[in-house]
């Protein structure tokens, strides 16, 4: 099994130099690198993290590695070829930009490939969103679940700073290191595991989570926090981005110097998240609302083992809702631990 592992991750990384080449060198390429470098990617990142593309022709890589005297059976165990109704192969990423994802060693075990579109393109033609991304399927060496975008490239950094921001897509790790952020890893679109937590919480104890500031990444932030009660020795920490922006987004419209800001000075604690959408669209003039989100509140302090943390999160409540005592606010939450 190990030397098929081996076999495996060795197709992985002749396929990312080859679609590196093609990227760089072939004229088949210019559109997707014209389009790389209208976002502001250089020329260094694209080699840091290994960007390629796979041209539009989906007997590309295949006829390519059958020539090499590559066995069928084994091609189709990487999970980048099909087979078609006659056995003939085909490639399964064709036309895009593919971004390779290594494992904690360094080794590619996966692409993830994106459509060449802008955002005025997608305007014209909403349908081509669709498929956006498409990530290699579950194989011998790739286990989606488990897996972190760039922890490989990032680990260093992350031990020695101690901690970790954590983001939705490749593009904002991207956007992150090229601002001069190298601690950034990513969950690639698969909702956060526990497994990728404990990747984590093997290599640092502070998380900064920096989802797009859209409601699907506020969903994503507020499942986070819920993931995270089941790691009290992890500080979760996060970053909410203004008008729906993802991190690169941000970079790009408000410079990497402001993103880098962002990142280290807008970070706000995870109980200060949920007292922020807790309280969208509540009038907290009115008496029983109000009663209603405090008891919200105290359900989310239920969860949480830490009493400095306990203590230090009533005491805001008390501050801003002065005519409760800590005390009743304390009875009130042992009242609700003894529920669980
Ligand atoms: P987003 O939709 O936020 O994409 O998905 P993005 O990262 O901002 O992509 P760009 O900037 O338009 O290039 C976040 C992540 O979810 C996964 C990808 O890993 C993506 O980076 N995803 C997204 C998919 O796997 N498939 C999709 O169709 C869309
Ligand atoms: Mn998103
Ligand atoms: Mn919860
Ligand atoms: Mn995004
Ligand atoms: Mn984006």
């Amino acid at each position: 099994e190990n030397s098929e592992k081996k076999e495996l991750i060795e197709i992985h990384e002749k396929a990312c130099e080859v679609y590196a080449y093609v990227l760089k060198d072939l004229a088949v390429g210019e559109k997707a690198l014209a389009y790389l470098k209208n976002r502001e990617l250089t020329e260094e990142t694209i080699e840091t993290f290994r960007v390629g593309f796979s041209p539009d022709d989906r007997k590309f890589l295949s006829t390519l590695f059958l020539k090499q005297g590559r066995k069928k059976e084994v091609l189709l165990k990487t999970g980048l070829f099909l087979e078609g109704d006659d056995g003939e192969l085909f490639d399964r990423f064709s036309g895009r930009i593919m971004f390779p994802i290594r494992n904690e060693h360094g080794e590619v075990v996966a692409f993830s490939g994106r459509k060449v579109f802008t955002a005025e393109e997608a305007k014209i033609n909403p349908d081509i969103k669709k498929t956006k991304y498409m990530n290699s399927p579950e194989s011998l060496i790739f286990n989606k679940s488990q897996l972190l975008f760039n922890l490989d490239l990032a680990k260093n950094t992350i031990r020695k700073q101690g901690e970790v921001f954590l983001f939705e897509g490749q593009m904002d790790v991207i956007a992150a290191y090229q601002a001069g952020i190298p601690n950034g890893v990513a969950s690639l679109g698969t909702s956060l595991t526990d497994k990728q937590i404990q990747q984590i919480a093997r290599v640092c104890k502070s998380v900064i989570t920096v989802f797009d500031g859209d409601n699907a990444g506020i969903k994503a932030t507020n499942r986070a926090i819920d993931l995270f009660e089941k790691f009290p020795r992890l500080t979760l920490q996060i970053v909410s981005l203004s008008e729906g922006l993802d991190p690169d987004e941000y970079a790009r419209k408000y410079g990497e110097t402001s993103l880098v800001q962002t990142l280290k000075n807008g970070r706000i604690s995870w109980f200060e998240f949920r007292k922020r959408f807790l309280r969208i669209e509540k009038n907290l003039e009115n008496h029983a609302e109000q009663i209603g989100y405090i008891n919200a509140l105290l359900q989310e302090l239920a969860k949480v083992s830490s009493n400095l943390e306990i203590d230090a999160y009533l005491n805001e409540i008390t501050q801003e809702f002065p005519r409760f005592s800590y005390k009743v606010l304390l009875d009130q939450l042992k009242e609700l631990q003894g529920k669980r």
